[in-house]
C-alpha cells in the first residue's frame, strides 16, 4: 500500500540533504514533472528554479497553462523560448528514437545554459518507473527510449535527483491529489511532445496541423465528458500520418494527408484499452479537423489497437 504522506517526506528529505544548491527542474506542465517540482519546492524554496521550455511541439496556450499551474504552487516559472532551435535539430529526422535522442539533448543543453545562468548544480527529473523500465532499464528490451531517460547525454554538466523513479502514474497522481495540484487529473503529454505525434519530419508546418487537430480532440472530449456523455479518457489526442488520400473539397479532387484519432483507457500506460468514445463524438472531432483545414487533411479515421501489441503513442 502506497503511503503519500510518508513518500512526501521522505523525497523532501533526500532532497534537502542531496541539493545544498540552486536547483533548476524542467517544468512541462506534466504531472510528473510538476509533482517533481512541488515537492523539491517544498524542500527547496526559492533554490528551486522551474524552467518550462517552449521546444515548439508544445500543445496549444501550453506555456500560459504551466506558468499558471506554478502560480499556484507559489514557484516563479522561468520561461525559454527555444523553438527555433528545436526545429532546426529535427530537419531531415523521421526516425522516432532519433527524434526523442536529438530533443532530449537539445532539452539538457537548454537546460545546461539556464542553470549556468542561474547557477545551479543540480537537475531534478521527473522520472518515473515506466519511463526507465520501458527505456531498457535491465528488466525489458528498448521499447521506447523515453526522452528523459534514454536522450541523456552521456556527460552533462548537473548532478541529476530523480525522486520520483520508484513510483508508477497511479502513485504520483495520489502525490498530486495530497498536494492539491491542478495537474492530478491532467492527461499524460510525453516529453518529446507533438514531435512523436508527426509520422516523419516534425516541421513547423505540420506541427501547426497536429496542434490543431490535438485541441479539437482534447475540447471536443472534455466537453463530452462534462455533459455526461462519456467518461473522460486516460489519454486522447491526435497524430498526423504521411498517408495521403484522396478526396473531394467542393468539386475539386482533393489529396490530403489523414489524420488519426486515439483515446485510450489505462492505470499507469504500461497498457492500455481503447476507448469506446460514441461515434456522435468522433463524428463531431472529425467535421472540425476536416473543416479547419481541408485542403491539408482530408480523412480522420480512429485508432481501435490495444496496448499491447500497439503502444500508446504511434511513436
Ligand atoms: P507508450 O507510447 O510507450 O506511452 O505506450 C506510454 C506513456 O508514456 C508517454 N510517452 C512518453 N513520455 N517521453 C515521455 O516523457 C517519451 O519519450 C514518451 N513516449 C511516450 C505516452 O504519452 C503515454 O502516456
Amino acid at each position: 500500500m502506497f503511503d503519500v504522506e510518508a513518500f512526501v517526506s521522505e523525497a523532501e528529505g533526500v532532497i534537502k540533504d542531496t541539493a545544498r544548491g540552486r536547483t533548476v527542474i524542467g517544468a512541462s506542465g506534466g504531472v510528473d514533472s510538476t509533482v517533481a517540482a512541488a515537492v523539491a519546492h517544498g524542500a527547496l524554496g526559492d533554490l528551486l528554479v522551474p524552467v518550462f521550455v517552449d521546444t515548439g511541439y508544445m500543445r496549444k496556450n501550453e506555456a500560459r497553462d504551466v506558468k499558471a499551474i506554478f502560480d499556484s504552487i507559489g514557484a516563479d516559472l522561468l520561461v525559454v523560448d527555444a523553438s527555433e532551435r528545436f526545429f532546426e535539430a529535427l530537419e531531415g529526422v523521421t526516425e522516432p528514437e532519433r527524434k526523442r535522442k536529438v530533443i532530449g539533448e537539445l532539452f539538457i543543453r537548454v537546460f545546461e545554459e539556464e542553470a549556468t545562468r542561474t547557477d545551479a548544480e543540480y537537475l531534478i527529473q521527473g522520472t518515473i518507473a515506466p519511463d526507465w523500465i520501458e527505456s531498457g532499464g535491465h528488466l525489458r528490451d528498448v521499447i521506447k527510449s523515453h526522452h528523459n531517460v534514454g536522450g541523456l547525454p552521456e556527460r552533462f554538466g548537473l548532478k541529476l535527483i530523480e525522486p520520483l523513479r520508484d513510483l508508477y502514474k497511479d502513485e504520483v497522481r495520489q502525490v498530486a491529489r495530497y498536494l492539491k495540484l491542478p495537474v492530478s487529473e491532467r492527461q499524460p503529454f510525453p516529453g518529446p511532445g507533438l514531435a512523436i505525434r508527426i509520422m516523419g519530419e516534425a516541421t513547423p508546418e505540420a506541427t501547426e496541423i497536429v496542434r490543431k487537430a490535438c485541441h479539437i480532440v482534447e475540447t471536443e472530449l472534455d466537453a463530452a465528458a462534462d455533459r455526461g456523455e462519456m467518461t473522460r479518457p486516460w489519454q486522447y489526442f491526435a497524430v498526423l500520418t504521411p498517408v495521403r488520400t484522396v478526396g473531394v473539397q467542393g468539386d475539386v479532387r482533393a489529396y490530403g494527408y489523414t489524420v488519426a484519432v486515439r483515446a485510450v483507457e489505462s492505470v499507469d500506460g504500461m497498457s492500455a484499452a481503447y476507448s469506446k468514445v460514441p461515434h456522435d463524438v468522433l463524428e463531431r472531432i472529425s467535421v472540425r479537423i476536416t473543416n479547419y483545414m481541408p485542403a491539408k487533411v482530408n480523412r480522420v479515421v480512429y485508432d481501435i489497437t490495444h496496448k499491447p501489441p500497439g503502444t500508446i503513442e504511434w511513436e
